[in-house]
């Protein structure tokens, strides 16, 4: 199957990300959003990601126009009827993802279409037994930001159809450029189960008073050459999104290293989400 029409379900930082890396290699792309408010702050984010891509000189305005043209944005499951490949990218909540699995099974009218997860990492497995076509159910799990990081990890279970997973693989790295890795069905994947007790270890030093956050953060910056710093990093990835996927390892392994340290528990409470709340381990402009 020759994939050209994709639908992404979500358009938050990641489904917007998503959306824009398809529609750049000339996608038609539907993005669906719960309410018009939700559509239109994703579109906002769509467009800032493409204006930042001009200013950076890694595309022309020719081509972010052709691109936003690629792009339509709706409210409504029904319009994802048409396509090949659905990429669900809505909150790590696994009753909501489930739902839309099994509203996109109805929905979705060819047998061949390929449906993606960009969970962090919950079970593929259970989202694809929700529908009546498990071995076309997918885990394509996307890098913030979309656009820059150059991974995705290829997650495929027990009943995933050989070809489907080929066909993943094909779309990842010849349309979308991606490197791939892949992995198997297990909570975190490859990249979360390595990264998120590392920025969660981060949390408990900078809770135990071992060291400031800039110092924690500036150590690894300028020690290990890493790009942001752990606790930076969790600000910007979200805390919920941490505190959701540290809870799923937890639940999985059952290892204490995997649960949320009590201090992003207390802030998740409190609302301090980090940068998208202006409010984290650092405070940003909001
Ligand atoms: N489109 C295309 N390219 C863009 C772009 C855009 N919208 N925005 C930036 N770029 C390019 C820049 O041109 C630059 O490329 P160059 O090095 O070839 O010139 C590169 O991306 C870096 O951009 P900047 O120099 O403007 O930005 P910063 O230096 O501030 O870097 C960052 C920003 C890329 C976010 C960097 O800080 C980084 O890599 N941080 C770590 C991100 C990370 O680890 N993400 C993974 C999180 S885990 C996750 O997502 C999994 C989930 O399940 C939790």
């Amino acid at each position: 199957m020759n994939i050209e029409r994709v639908g992404v379900v979500g358009g938050g930082q990641m489904g917007a990300g998503i959306a824009e890396v398809c529609a750049t290699a000339g996608m038609d792309v539907v993005i669906r959003e719960i309410n018009e408010e939700a559509a239109a702050l994703g579109e906002t984010r769509l467009r800032r990601s493409l204006e930042r891509a001009v200013t950076k000189g890694k595309m022309s305005e020719a081509d972010r126009d052709a691109a936003l043209g690629r792009v339509r944005f709706t409210t409504d499951l029904e319009a994802m009827a048409d396509r090949q490949l659905v990429i669900e990218a809505v909150v790590e909540h696994e009753p909501l993802k489930l739902e839309i699995f099994q509203a996109l099974d109805n929905i979705v009218t060819s047998a061949e279409a390929i449906f993606a997860s960009n969970t962090s990492s919950l079970p593929i497995t259970r989202l694809a037994t929700c529908t009546k076509r498990p071995d076309h159910v997918i885990g394509m799990h996307f890098f913030n930001p979309v656009p820059v990081m150059r991974l995705m990890e290829l997650i495929t279970t027990v009943v995933t159809d050989p070809e489907v997973a080929a066909n993943a693989e094909k779309f990842a790295t010849e349309t979308l450029s991606k490197t791939v890795v892949k992995a198997k069905d297990r909570a975190g994947f490859v990249v979360n189960l390595l990264l998120v007790p590392y920025m969660t270890e981060a949390m408990r030093m900078y809770e135990a008073g071992h060291a400031t956050a800039e110092d924690i953060d500036n150590g690894m910056k300028l020690g290990a050459n890493h790009p942001m710093g752990p606790l930076e990093l969790a600000d910007f990835i979200g805390l919920d999104t941490m505190k959701l996927v540290a809870d799923v390892l937890f639940e999985e392994y059952k290892l204490p290293h995997y649960a949320p340290p009590p201090l992003l528990v207390r802030m998740v409470e409190a609302g301090m989400l980090g940068r998208k709340t202006g409010k984290g381990f650092y405070q940003y402009p909001t």
